[in-house]
């Protein structure tokens, strides 16, 4: 089938390349020219594990390919995929002016039938207002009477897993008033789905509303296993026993239920505050969300003031070193990173800070610059002389590390582990002063 992608980031890069490898035909679409020309060398804006490889190998091959031109990418395609970013506005809402910004463009040069499918995460009654922008320009077309129809297909990959994602979906969800466009979406979907129908046909505004539950649902776990962290190091229950007791339960399930520094990147903060304001433009309070991203903000907090009460509150002098910087492993995005506000925090107390980061620390830089941070993407190096370390993302590398050649590089053995992956006993064991999330601190 041919189709086009507008929009080639993390979503509508693994999207089109994900449909080229099942052998469709695919453009990938998008404003930024150094990107477009990069895809062409092969070189990826992003790093996602995978991705690389596959989008060489379908761009060689001819099923996959690049432009800045939407006229150029959409002209004989059935299937036109917005995705193109919904960042927040100051008030939370999802700026639309790119989701919009598409949809005149298309109404401007479509010359015949399309399904034009909402891949960004897009509130309810966006898919009415993308109709409406297209109708409007074919209308100026006098072009009323052209056909074509608005879909919601949001997308439910993560990043660092996202090709695995796509290519298994646990589920695709399709919002359409159309069956006609149903079916074709079922059979563009058929090729990922060989071991069973996972399409979810519903309406429109049930498929916008289901993108921004799911995150706001995996946010909530996070942000209540957090909370009951802080209940477990005031009462002297260990939180990793009471993620394991509830995990059991079928009922409940073990995913997402790992306390730490919160949740970050570009999905979750983003979307919870948009439902907030969604909330509140129909009418009420949003009392569980508000207070998910209260407690996610606060344990970035809570985590600085554990540095704190060990180093005291005047860090100058003092070197602490970081492994991990991006919101999560297998990624270099930095969106809302927690390592952004704990680094920044520790920063203006006048710590110097060592960073390492495998993927991230291009990205990181964006963020932080580099005034009292040195970056390296060696993990050992950062030690050299440091008075504690500072454990941010999960990296796996991190998980079994040569203890003894840290502790003899660091100036004091001091852990704070904001994603619990050591234990606190074999911490003590091997001399180290260990401060980890919920649980007790062992020295
Ligand atoms: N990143 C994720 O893990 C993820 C997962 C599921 C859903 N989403 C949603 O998917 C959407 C896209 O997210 P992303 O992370 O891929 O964003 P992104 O910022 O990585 O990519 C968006 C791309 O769209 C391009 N773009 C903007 N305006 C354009 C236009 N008029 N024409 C062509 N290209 C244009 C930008 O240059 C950019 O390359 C968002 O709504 C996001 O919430 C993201």
């Amino acid at each position: 089938m041919k189709l086009a992608v507008v929009g080639s980031g993390y979503v509508g890069l693994v999207t089109g390349t994900c449909f080229a490898d099942m052998g469709n035909d695919v453009w990938c679409i998008d404003v930024d020219e150094k990107k477009i020309d990069g895809l062409k060398k092969g070189i990826l804006p992003i790093y996602e594990p995978g991705l690389e490889e596959m989008v060489r190998r379908n761009y060689a091959e001819g099923r996959l390919r690049f432009t800045t031109s939407l006229e150029e990418g959409i002209e004989n395609v059935l299937f036109v995929f917005i995705a193109v970013g919904t960042p927040p506005e100051e008030d939370g809402s999802a700026d639309l002016q790119h989701v919009l910004g598409v949809a005149q463009s298309i109404g401007r040069i479509m010359k015949r039938y399309m399904v034009v499918v909402n891949k960004s995460t897009v509130p309810v009654g966006t898919a009415e207002k993308v109709r409406e922008a297209i109708r409007g320009e074919l209308m100026m077309r006098n072009m009323e009477s052209q056909e074509f129809d608005v879909v919601s297909n949001p997308e439910f990959l993560k990043e660092g897993d996202a090709i695995e994602d796509f290519l298994k979906p646990d589920r695709v969800v399709v919002g359409t008033d159309n069956p006609r466009t149903a079916e074709l979406m079922r059979e563009l979907y058929s090729t990922f789905l060989r071991q069973g129908d996972r399409v979810r046909i519903m309406d429109i505004p049930s498929a916008e509303l289901t993108k921004y539950a799911a995150n706001a649902m995996l946010a909530t776990r996070i942000s209540f296993m957090n909370e009951l962290a802080l209940l477990c190091e005031k009462t002297g229950a260990d939180i990793e026993n009471v993620r394991q007791g509830i995990g059991s339960d079928r009922r409940i399930g073990s995913s997402f239920l790992y306390a730490g520094i919160g949740y970050g990147g570009s999905c979750f903060p983003k979307d919870v505050k948009a439902l907030i304001y969604t909330s509140k433009k129909n009418g009420f309070s949003a009392s569980i969300l508000n207070a998910v991203e209260e407690v996610n903000r606060k344990q970035r907090e809570y985590f600085v003031q554990k540095v704190l009460s060990h180093m005291g509150d005047d860090l100058k002098g003092k070197t602490l070193a970081v492994w991990g910087l991006a919101f999560k492993p297998q990624t270099d995005d930095m969106r809302e990173a927690p390592a952004i506000d704990i680094i920044s925090g520790l920063r203006n107390r006048g710590a110097q800070i060592r960073a390492h980061d495998p993927i991230a620390i291009e990205t990181a830089r964006q963020v932080l610059g580099d005034q009292g941070i040195q970056y390296s993407i060696h993990n050992y190096e950062v030690l050299e002389g440091a008075d504690a370390l500072l454990l941010l993302t999960e990296w796996h590398h991190f998980r079994r590390p040569d203890f003894a050649k840290m502790k003899s590089m660091m100036k004091a053995p001091v852990i704070f582990d904001g994603r619990n992956q050591y234990d606190p006993e074999s911490m003590k064991e091997l001399g180290f002063v260990y401060f980890s999330i919920g649980r007790k601190a062992a020295r």
